[in-house]
């Protein structure tokens, strides 16, 4: 005999489908009596939201099973091709079929057999020919579990996706952020080590010999002297031209000329050291360094913006040596810095703007630094939001909104903390928390 696969749609399902929402049930048989498969399709044939297929043939049941999608699946236990039991077997090992109820429908009414058939995995188990109402019954209780549950894993695989999502783009932010912090500290860095670099080697020629010109300078005002003392009466020609040049006073003042030359190139030679201090490209690992010399390399370069009239108050504690990467640290101090004096430069009215600097040793492992300015303060509702890569209040084109994302992500990779707290009237204060010592 063929294998009969039927498809029963109830008269009035399209109808129902338009007036009830409700889920529809799809059931599946499997039974190799069509007879018991023509009474099953007669007591659902009066269920409006019921979709009916029936197959006779149980070597075919798992392929159409994983076609016409069942919200339950009744079956029989004895059949010619295979053993019920076995096809229990199969739907349950299916990652298609697996989690669809099934419920076998048995001329047997063992206990044994029922056993059996429940420790395989089936849900329910009803004796040939079940009643009508209780056959809705329990399918309509079985398809609704089955459509709750895929409902709730769908929901839960939408969150679930939605999550990894937001994860992805958030690293996606920080990745970008880190991108564009790279590119433009090892571009800023590297043209800063490539002009101190450039200015240092001249500027030592000068430094170096200037000690040698104040010597022949002096030697050469001492023969004057002795010229003076030894021809008392100069000709008139060398008188006139001592009377022009005024002697005396470039005697005096030579001195005095050459020591501010001197001053004048020891500045530049320490704001050259402090440039390469910032850069310090050829530190691409952790070394101990003094935080306060990073700090105070920051703050000279930085200088253009205190002279517009920002005063510095410095509180540092004899701190132990820090190890880190000293350049990401620097970047950190001026990111942060940067943000006090835009707050505090922005507010032409404010008579007397300040930034105080303070380290500490908090605990035997930990350094602190803390910078506050007396500047408008950050807002409570924006404090949460000050460390997401580009968040600003800047206008467009004075603000990346990344300065913080930056100081956050190279804290975070010191294993340290950064956290917002408030200044003197109203103000902002960042504070530092960083571990003395790495061991890895
Ligand atoms: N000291 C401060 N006082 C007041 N607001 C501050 C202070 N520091 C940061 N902010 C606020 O935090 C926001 C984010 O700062 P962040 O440094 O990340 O970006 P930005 O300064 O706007 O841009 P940039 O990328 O150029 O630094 C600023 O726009 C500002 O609103
Ligand atoms: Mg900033």
């Amino acid at each position: 005999m063929p294998p009969e696969i039927v498809t029963k749609s109830p008269e009035a399902f399209s109808e129902s489908t338009i007036l009830s929402p409700a889920p529809q049930i799809v059931v599946l048989l499997i039974d190799d009596q069509i007879i018991i498969g023509e009474a099953i399709r007669r007591m659902l044939a009066s269920e409006p939201d019921v979709i009916f297929h029936y197959c006779n043939d149980a070597a075919q049941a798992i392929h159409l099973a994983e076609e016409v999608a069942p919200t339950v699946i009744l079956q029989d236990l004895v059949m010619p091709n295979i053993d019920g039991l076995m096809l229990v077997r199969q739907f349950r090992s299916n990652p298609i079929t697996c989690n669809i109820p099934l419920i076998v429908l048995s001329t047997k009414d063992e206990p044994k057999v029922k056993a059996e058939a429940f420790a395989l995995g089936i849900n329910d188990y009803l004796v040939k020919l079940p009643d009508k109402i209780e056959l809705v019954a329990r399918l309509r209780y079985h398809s609704r579990a089955y459509l709750n549950h895929q409902a709730q894993t769908a929901a839960l695989t939408a969150q679930a996706q939605t999550q990894k999502l937001e994860q992805a783009l958030q690293e996606l932010r920080k990745t970008q952020s880190q991108l564009i912090q790279t590119e433009k500290m090892s571009s800023l860095g590297q043209m800063v080590a490539g002009v101190a670099h450039e200015i240092n080697n001249p500027v030592n020629f000068i430094y170096g010999n200037l000690k040698h010109i104040e010597n022949y300078i002096q030697e050469l005002l001492d023969l004057v002297h002795l010229y003076q003392e030894e021809y008392p009466q100069p000709s008139t020609k060398i008188q006139s031209y001592i009377e022009t040049i005024d002697l005396d006073f470039v005697a005096q003042d030579l001195p005095k000329t050459l020591s501010s030359m001197k001053i004048g190139a020891d500045r530049i030679r320490q704001i050259v050291l402090s440039l390469r201090n910032f850069s310090r490209l050829d530190q691409a690992e952790m070394k101990r360094v003094n935080l306060h010399e990073g700090i105070d390399s920051t703050l000279l370069i930085l200088n253009h913006r205190i002279k517009q009239g920002i005063t510095i108050i410095k509180s540092y504690y004899d701190l132990p040596l820090v190890e880190c990467y000293p350049a990401q640290l620097n970047q950190v101090f001026m990111n942060i810095l940067n943000n006090a004096m835009d707050a505090l430069l922005e507010d032409s009215g404010k008579a007397h703007k300040q930034i105080t600097i303070q380290t500490e040793l908090t605990n035997s492992h930990q350094v602190q630094v803390r910078i506050q300015d007396n500047g408008c303060g950050i807002p409570l509702e924006i404090k949460n939001k000050l460390f997401d890569p580009f968040f600003t209040t800047k206008p467009v084109g004075q603000g990346t909104g990344l300065g913080l994302a930056i100081c956050y992500q190279i804290v975070e990779k010191h294993q340290g903390e950064i956290e917002i707290g408030s200044g003197p009237e109203g103000g902002a204060e960042f504070i530092i928390r960083l571990p003395v010592q790495h061991f890895s």
